[in-house]
Order: structure tokens, then sequence, then C-alpha cells
């Protein structure tokens, strides 16, 4: 199936273009620019559908863009024995669709002791199985030995080459095992995505909040502030300078942390930052809500003036990538800790709201297309390996394309998401513009409010270095 979206506006992170975009079996052939009669070149005569183009589609004062990749998902989340996330990789991957992301990444889990590959093998069935946009997948790591040192070679080799440690939870790394990971990421060329947050200063604070009767979700919060985050950053950014190693920080969310980041990044050293759209349009003030618990997530959001210090960031290139952390639960899994903020699964929801509300952002002029695109888009391809196939919209490059109107306001509810949750931390939150139309691979999966794709559609990403 051959299509044409004609005179549409395309946007790059390098830059936009009135241009005509052609598509062969799902690879952009062509884009060319429009001719000062208002045709492009060679594809002026393609007016219909035709036996080489089967689909024409006037993209008249419409932008497009290449589709949005969100390096952080949790679909399928075990939490405890029972309790799972409550999207899976198709309900996850159908929602993302319809907010215009066409690739995903989320992670490998492998137990202690459990072969990076074997585990490596399994996560890829179960999400081969049911997604419906393309999928990478992160390797966690929370063990280090030498069949793990020797594995991390084997599965970069399967495509994996991204390895994500912890610095709290019962399976983080301790500073030598971080070290360890680190060293042995620069020696085969993989990079190390770290959630920063200092686990004896949490924990301290926890247990004193726990013992005096503290438990709402506003002390999640104060149990987690800013200076939790910040040491952790701190210390994981110190590593990486002494290792020398790539360091890409998931889902920042403090200003001390950002000012260390942008720092190591001054000085030359390959520090990559994270943030996700919750952190941009929230504070802490969520957890004072009645309904607070259903917004916790580690790390929380802050005050405002990380939230400013993160625009900073966004604004001034020491952000590199903007990602969902997409990790919710059922507001009556949530009530699991309605007495004790420990017992509340963590995580909230974005995967269908990270571009929309970006490019709303840009709509209202806080910040460019081009800059979206780069932080949505182009940058989660080049520093995860999916160049030059993903991220653009070039000739040669997968027909991976969202069209965006950037005339169409959208309120955003429950009612209209796609994912399988009961509720949105994005309830009333207005958008200038809105996606109309997300294609993966030249197909179309999504159109006008409507999830259009296939479960099991979405291949496997194989992935190379930065
Ligand atoms: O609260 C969150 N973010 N849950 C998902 C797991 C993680 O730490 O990223
Ligand atoms: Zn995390
Ligand atoms: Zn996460």
């Amino acid at each position: 199936m051959n299509l044409l979206i004609k005179n549409g506006t395309v946007i790059n992170a390098n830059g936009r273009r009135k241009a005509d975009v052609a598509v062969c079996d799902g690879v952009i052939t062509a884009v060319e620019e429009k001719q000062g009669d208002g045709s492009s070149a060679s594809l002026r005569e393609a007016e219909e559908p035709s036996p080489y183009f089967t689909e024409v589609v006037d993209a008249s004062g419409l932008l497009v863009l290449p589709g949005a990749i969100d390096v952080h998902t949790h679909f399928e989340l075990q939490f405890g024995e029972t309790l799972s996330s409550a999207d899976d990789f198709f309900t996850g991957t159908s929602a993302a669709a319809c907010g215009g992301v066409t690739s995903i990444m989320d992670f490998v889990t492998p137990e202690r002791g459990e072969s990076l590959h074997v585990a490596l093998e399994k996560r890829k069935r179960i999400a081969a199985e049911k997604a419906c946009i393309d999928f990478g997948l992160h390797m966690g790591i929370s063990e280090i030995n030498d069949l793990v040192l020797a594995e991390m070679a084997k599965v970069k080799a399967a495509g994996v080459s991204s390895f994500k440690v912890f610095m709290t939870y019962a399976f983080r790394l301790s500073e030598e095992e971080f070290k360890r990971a680190l060293s042995r990421a620069k020696e085969i060329d993989a990079l190390i995505m770290v959630h920063a947050e200092d686990h004896e200063l949490l924990e301290a604070k926890r247990a004193e909040f726990i013992a005096a009767g503290k438990t709402d979700a506003w002390h999640h919060y104060l149990s987690r502030p800013e200076d939790v985050e910040t040491k952790a950053v701190e210390k994981a950014v110190e590593l990486a300078k002494e290792t020398g190693a790539k360091l890409y920080i998931v889902h920042l969310a403090c200003a001390e942390g950002l000012k260390a980041i942008e720092k190591a990044q001054q000085e030359g050293y390959p520090v990559y930052a994270e943030t996700c759209p919750q952190y941009l349009n929230f504070t802490c003030e969520v957890y004072k809500r009645s309904d607070g618990r259903n917004f916790v997530c580690s790390p929380p959001m802050k005050g405002e003036q990380s939230k400013k210090m993160l625009w900073y960031g966004i604004k001034n290139n020491i952000i590199d990538t903007l990602a969902t952390d997409h990790c919710p639960f059922q507001s009556f899994d949530k009530d699991m800790g309605i007495n004790d903020f420990t017992k509340i699964p963590n995580g909230v929801m974005g995967v269908e709201n990270l571009y929309p509300y970006m490019l709303s952002e840009a709509n209202k002029g806080n910040i460019t297309f081009e800059r979206v695109v780069e932080l949505c888009s182009s940058n989660p391809a080049k520093i995860f390996g999916i160049t030059p196939s993903k991220g653009s919209i070039t000739p040669g490059s997968d027909a991976d394309i969202v069209l965006y109107d950037p005339d169409k306001d959208f309120t955003i509810s429950q009612k209209n998401m796609h994912s399988n949750i009961d509720y949105t931390i994005w309830e009333g939150t207005r958008l200038n513009g809105y996606p109309v139309r997300t294609y993966s691979r030249g197909n179309l999966i999504y159109k006008d409010g409507e999830f259009l794709g296939n479960s099991g559609y979405g291949q496997f990403l194989r992935r190379g270095s930065f």
C-alpha cells in the first residue's frame, strides 16, 4: 500500500517546510517541497488515489510530524504477588497510538539469579503478542556478578543496548555495583539508565512518618522530597564522571538534580536527562487532594521551583528527552494504601498525553514544535539507537507519522482516553491542538479519536548504540 500525504507542514527537529510525503511499503520514499504553484515536483500528478498511491491524504492546515517515541513505559508491571499495572501491552500501546506515539520502550525485570537473556525472550514474547506499535526493551539489572556482566554483551547483541539500575527499592544496586555496571556498559558501548532516589534518606523519613501515624499521600511526597532525589542524582553523576560511562537519568523531577546534570554536560560528560509531562504540569500539591493517592509515583512531583527549573532545562537543552513512566494502577488498587502511603502501588499515566501536551505547549508559544519533536522523537531515537529508521520524516525512515491539527481544541477526560484505567491525573486539562491521525509503518492506526490498529502488529526494535 502506497500513501501520499499532501499539502502539510513537515516538522523535523531541525526545521519545518511545506512538503508532500510519499510512503511505499511502510517506508518514507520522498519528502518533496512545494513549488511556487503549490504542487511538489514529481508528486504533483497524484491528486487522487491511483494504481500507485492507494491513499492520498490532504493535510492542508495540518502538521506532519514523526511519531513520538516513549522510551519509558511499564505495561503489565508486576506489583507484589497478584497485582499488575493497569495497561497491558495491548491497551497501553493502543492508548499510545491514539496520542501520537509510534514506538515505546518498556523493561525486562529478571528475577534474582535468572539469565538476562531468558528473561528478555520471555518479556519479548509477552509484548510481541499484544503490542500494536513497535517496541523496544531495556534490561533491568538488580545484581552484579560475572554472569550478569557477561550477559550484558549478549543482550546488547540481541538489540537491548540500555540497562536500567535503581538506587532505591529492594532491587537497588550498591554504589560499588552501580560503578561496575557503568564500567561494563562503557566497555560494551551501552547506556546505563538510573532511577535516582537516595534509599537511606527516604527510608528514614518513611519510618519516621509511619511511626508518627502520618500516613496520607502528602507524606509520600514528604518522605521523598527534593533532597532525596538531588542526593542520588549527584551521586549517579559523580560515578558517571569517574567511569566515563554514558548515563541517562530517568524521570528527573528536581531542580538541584538538573543543576548537577547541567554542570556535567558543560564539562563534556555524556550525561543525559529525561523528564515526564507530569513533572512539567503538576506539583506536589496534587498529594493534598482527597484522591491524592491516585497520583503517588516515585519520584513524586515536587514543588513549583522544580517545575520551573525543569522547563528551564527543556528550553536550555539540558533535558534531552520527554517520556512518561506510564505505570497507572486502578483507583481501587491505589486504595490499598488508603491508610498507609507505603502500600500504594506507584505510578501515573501519560502515554496518551505526552505528545498532545507538549505540542499544545508549542501551539501556545512556550516552546517550538521543532524542540518538541526533538525531545519526544528524534533524541529518543538517537540516544536509544534506532536511527535512521525512527525519529524523523526523512526518505528511508519508517513511515511513523502523526498528523496534528493545531486548531482542534481538546479537553482530556478519562472518558476520551484509551487506557484501561478508571481516572486520569490529566482530567479537565485543556489542550490547544490535537493529533488527528497516526500511521505506523504507513498503516493508519488512529483517526479522529478512534484506534484502528491491531494487537500483535508491533515489531521488536533491535537497537544499536547511541
Ligand atoms: O512510580 C513509578 N514511577 N513507578 C514505576 C517504576 C519506576 O520507578 O519507574
Ligand atoms: Zn523509576
Ligand atoms: Zn519507571
